[in-house]
């Protein structure tokens, strides 16, 4: 299958636009910016809207989630929205007993660690993504020229959650199942490739113009786990749009052993048509030694530290400088942050950023 004659890579829309073509390897005349968890606590407007509403109710409400993503792209003026939602959504949709925690995160009220409660999961299949198309198509039709960006958690974070119950720290007891349980790790790996990939599916499908996987607690892995028991489901994830002519980001934290293998997922046996267009890099390392370690093939995303966010305005220009002086030796380069948006993050200083990134034009971010 391929897009949608009504897509807007299809019809035009944003196929010339900054963050696609980006994306897809060209520099342009300026770079684009647009911040993870850029819709969020960060906006008043947004905590306003929330009032009354649980996170996951808000996600599956199409206005109110399309009203949401919109918020941060008028504020300001980034190069794309992304889809409000959240990685557990899907597991929700698949019938997992999940609430999100305000402060804290996703919690099950029954974690999956043995075999037989892998196979209570339910089939994938029956899950209903209608609420989440509807949702998108409002957005991409307000967004006009702007690309929306789809997003799903990778299977280790999500398994991460199902595992633990909750968010936990190095994600012991998911590690364990991966080594002590081969075939109860397979079969949850593999549920949760299939259910996050059709989220992001039904996310290309209504309109989004690319798609970022986040495998957020990656870096907890060692490089020999994260190829033979982790990237295989990555890459399943990934097949479930692989017809679809989409850029995908590959994004995760503490990533910096495993860039090249983060990379090359889903890039199968055919090296000509690797299928991650990006990689998402965190702050750890300086994204000239990211470009380093992933070659000329792919664009990369990143990498304002967070904290420096709430520093004074000429610590954080002058960071914000190095990211993009340092993204020049990547191919491509689209400015973003390391991690999410902290909740107290004053959002004027995120305007400053992009109206000095786009300032900066194609020099700073061109050769
Ligand atoms: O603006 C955007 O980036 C889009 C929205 C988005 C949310 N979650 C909204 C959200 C995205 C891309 C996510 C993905 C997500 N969710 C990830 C991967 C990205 C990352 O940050 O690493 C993860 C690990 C989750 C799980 C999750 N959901 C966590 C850890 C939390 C934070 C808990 C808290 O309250 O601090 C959530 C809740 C969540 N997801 C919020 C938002 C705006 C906060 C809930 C609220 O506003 O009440």
């Amino acid at each position: 299958m391929t897009l949608p004659a009504n897509h807007p890579l299809e019809d035009g829309r944003t196929s010339a636009s900054a963050l696609v073509t980006t994306y897809r390897g060209t520099r342009g005349d300026r770079t684009p910016v647009w911040f993870m968890r850029q819709a969020g606590r960060s906006l008043p407007e947004y905590r306003e809207l929330r009032v009354g509403t649980r996170m996951l109710d808000a996600c599956l409400d199409p206005a109110m989630a399309s009203e949401i993503t919109l918020q941060p792209v008028r504020r300001h003026g980034v190069d794309a929205g992304i889809f409000f939602s959240d990685i557990v959504i899907p597991l929700k949709l698949a019938g997992v007993d999940v609430e999100i925690e305000p402060g804290r995160g996703p919690v099950l009220a029954k974690p999956v660690r043995t075999l037989a409660d892998v196979s209570d999961l339910q089939d994938p299949a029956g899950a209903d993504f209608s609420a989440i198309a509807q949702g998108v198509a409002l957005t991409v039709a307000a967004l006009g020229s702007t690309p929306l960006i789809g997003f799903a958690g990778a299977p280790f974070t999500l398994a991460a959650y199902l595992v633990e119950g909750g968010p936990s720290k190095d994600h012991i007891r998911a590690r364990t199942l991966m080594h002590s349980d081969p075939e109860a790790w397979d079969g949850l790996l593999t549920w949760a490739a299939d259910v996050t990939g059709a989220f992001l599916r039904a996310q290309v499908l209504a309109g989004t113009s690319a798609a970022q996987l986040f495998d957020s607690w990656v870096g907890s892995l060692s490089k020999a786990d994260y190829v033979a028991r982790v990237a295989p489901y990555s890459a399943r994830a990934l097949a479930a749009i692989r017809d679809l002519d989409v850029p995908v980001v590959h994004f995760g934290v503490g990533s910096g052993e495993v860039l090249a293998e983060m990379r090359d997922v889903g890039a199968g046996g055919d090296p000509g048509a690797p299928r991650v267009d990006a990689v998402g890099v965190d702050w750890r390392i300086p994204l000239d030694e990211a470009a380093r370690r992933l070659g000329g093939s792919v664009t990369v995303q990143g990498n304002v530290d967070p904290a420096l966010l709430a520093a004074p305005w000429p610590v954080l220009e002058a960071h914000v400088l190095d990211v993009l002086r340092r993204g020049r030796s990547a191919r491509a380069h689209v400015l973003n942050l390391g991690h999410g948006v902290p909740p107290e993050t004053d959002p004027a200083v995120l305007t400053r950023i992009v109206e000095l990134v786009h300032a900066q034009g194609g020099a700073a971010g061109g050769e």
